[in-house]
Formats: structure tokens, sequence, C-alpha cells
């Protein structure tokens, strides 16, 4: 589909209230930031360490803040919490109560291979998260792609998902209204592969894949590889957990929770290896991991089925 609709105007259409349009307003902006620095070259090596103890390019801190700016500029988010910041940050004026996680750049280890990366945001609507299911009070969640092209996919809550491109005169037109997802699937983006090697379960998925002669579709980068499945009506990702991550990689609430609600959105699934919503996961630190199996309904049921 195509159209010359703003996102503002579009969500404006769709119901979406002020404040979460003025959020996604500023999400927005960020997003177009960070585009900027990756097309200007801010793709150096690895620095440092985040609050997880992983590698951070300088391109993971500069795109954490232009977002930490972007947000606190919007007088909305009261609580912001980054995959690149050990802990959260209050806005205590803000007049707004809403709280903002994200993933200022998903993909970061695939930078300097030119492969496609992105950005993730969860947005609830209370800013308190500790001792609460990840889904409780979400209103939205959206990512960007900085692939050939730059996309925002949005969903809102009960508002369905929705894809904008970025034009050359910087804004987010509309590209893609009410995205769905088929139940079954050709398609299989499996992450963390190397589990084959120490669970036969998951080993047992990959040769169903195999024999069913399913497409493998897989680029290392969560946002491109979710965005793929999105994109095409039907697939399925999947992070299983190892010895070494006994809860996963991904983290709840900057990866595993904004897509599966962008997925539920789309009339997909998002589920844990155990076959519970991820949306469930009760929040007990905003930097815990959680397993993560997502897109086609019937096919995550088959896959977490034969895990269980
Ligand atoms: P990040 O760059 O934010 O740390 O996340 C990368 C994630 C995700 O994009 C991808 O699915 C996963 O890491 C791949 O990890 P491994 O290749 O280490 O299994
Ligand atoms: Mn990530
Ligand atoms: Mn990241």
């Amino acid at each position: 589909m195509s159209s010359n609709q703003s996102f503002n105007h579009f969500l404006r259409e769709r119901g979406a209230d002020w404040d979460v349009r003025s959020l996604l307003y500023h999400i927005a902006r960020s997003v177009k930031y960070i585009n900027f620095s990756i097309r200007a070259g801010n793709t150096g090596g690895a620095v440092t360490q985040n609050a997880s103890g992983e590698s951070q390019i300088a391109m993971d801190i500069l795109a954490d803040q232009i977002i930490s700016k972007e947000l606190e500029k919007s007088e909305i988010a009261k609580v912001i919490a980054s995959e690149e910041q050990e802990e959260s940050i209050e806005f205590p004026s803000h007049r707004g109560n809403y709280f903002v996680a994200y993933d200022p750049l998903d993909g970061s280890s695939l930078v300097d291979a030119n492969l496609a990366i992105g950005t993730i945001f969860g947005i609830w609507e209370s800013p308190d998260m500790i001792g609460h299911k990840a889904g409780d009070g979400m209103v939205a969640a959206c990512y960007a792609v900085y692939g050939p092209r730059i996309t925002l996919t949005i969903a809102l809550k009960d508002k369905g998902c929705h894809e904008f491109e970025l034009n050359d005169v910087g804004e987010f037109i509309l590209t893609r209204a009410d995205i769905t997802i088929k139940d079954d699937t050709t398609y299989f983006a499996p992450g963390n592969l190397k589990v084959c090697g120490e669970n036969p379960k998951y080993r047992a998925c990959m040769e169903r894949w195999l024999d069913r002669q399913s497409k493998l579709r897989y680029s290392g980068g969560m946002v491109p590889d979710l965005h793929h499945i999105l994109s095409k009506g039907h697939g399925i990702f999947t992070y299983p957990s190892d010895t070494k991550q006994p809860q996963g990689k991904l983290r709840l609430l900057f990866e595993g929770a904004p897509f599966a609600f962008v997925f539920n959105e789309a009339k997909g699934v998002g589920k844990t290896q155990e076959g519970n919503d991820i949306l469930d996961t009760i929040v007990t630190d905003y930097h815990q991991n959680t397993t993560v199996f997502v897109g086609s309904k019937n096919e995550v049921k088959a896959v977490t089925d034969m895990l269980a």
C-alpha cells in the first residue's frame, strides 16, 4: 500500500492519544538522528562494556544519548531505561507518567559488516514496572530498521501494527497499515543454533524445518529478522536458552516485550521457551533476560511444544 500519510496524521486518525503521539514524535526524531550518525560513519569498534557485560561500540553510546535527550525533551516519559545504562533515569518534573524502555542499537556487532541494524522501544502507561507483568500497562511498541531504507514500525494497543518509511524530506510516511501474519509459515530464523549441541530437542526443531523444506531467513540481527516475518506475513524467530544463559540472551524489557507486543498486534504471538506469553513474565529487574519465540501462531506452538 502506498499513501502520503504522515505517521502523526495516521496515528491521530487511529485514535492514538496525544501523549503517546507526542512520545512517538520524539522517538521518530531520535531515529532520524541515529540514522544520520550511522550514515556519517560513527561506527567505531568495541570500546567498553554495558550493564550486562557486553561489548559496546561508539554507536551504542551515541544512540543511547540521542534517545535519552529526546525522551527528556518530551516531558512525558517519567522513567526511562536503556539496555546501555545500568540504572533507569527518572524525570520527576515531567507532567507525563510513562515508562519507556529501549535498545538504542540492536545488532551492533553487525555494524562493521554493514548489515541491517535497528532500535527498539517499549512504552508503558505506568512508570513502575518491577513486580508487574511485562505487558501490564503497555500501550505501544515500535522499532526502526536501518537498512537500505529506514522504516519505523509502530504497534498501538488494540490499534494494530503499521509501517512507515523515512522519505527524503525527513518524514515518516505510511507504507503498510494493519500488518498481519498468518498462523502457519515456511520461513524460519533460528537464533542461538549452538544450542543444538547441548539440547537434542532444539536439534529436532532444526531437523523438522529442514524436513519441511522451510526457508532460512536469518541475519543475526533480531530487528531485521523479525521485520522480515512481518513483511512477508509469516515466519518464526527463535532464541532459546543455553547452559551459560539459562534465561536466554535477549532482554525482556528492551527486546522481548516490545516485539511480543508488536506481534500480538499483528495477530502473531510472542512466547517464552516454556510456551508462556512473554508479556506475562513478571519484571524483577530492568535488565532481566528472556527466551524468545515469536511469529506465526501455529509454528510457535509447534516449536515450543517440541522444546517442552
Ligand atoms: P544487541 O546488539 O542489542 O546486543 O543485540 C543483538 C542480539 C539480536 O539482535 C540477535 O538476535 C542476537 O543478539 C544474536 O546473538 P548471537 O549471535 O550472539 O547469538
Ligand atoms: Mn539488542
Ligand atoms: Mn543494543
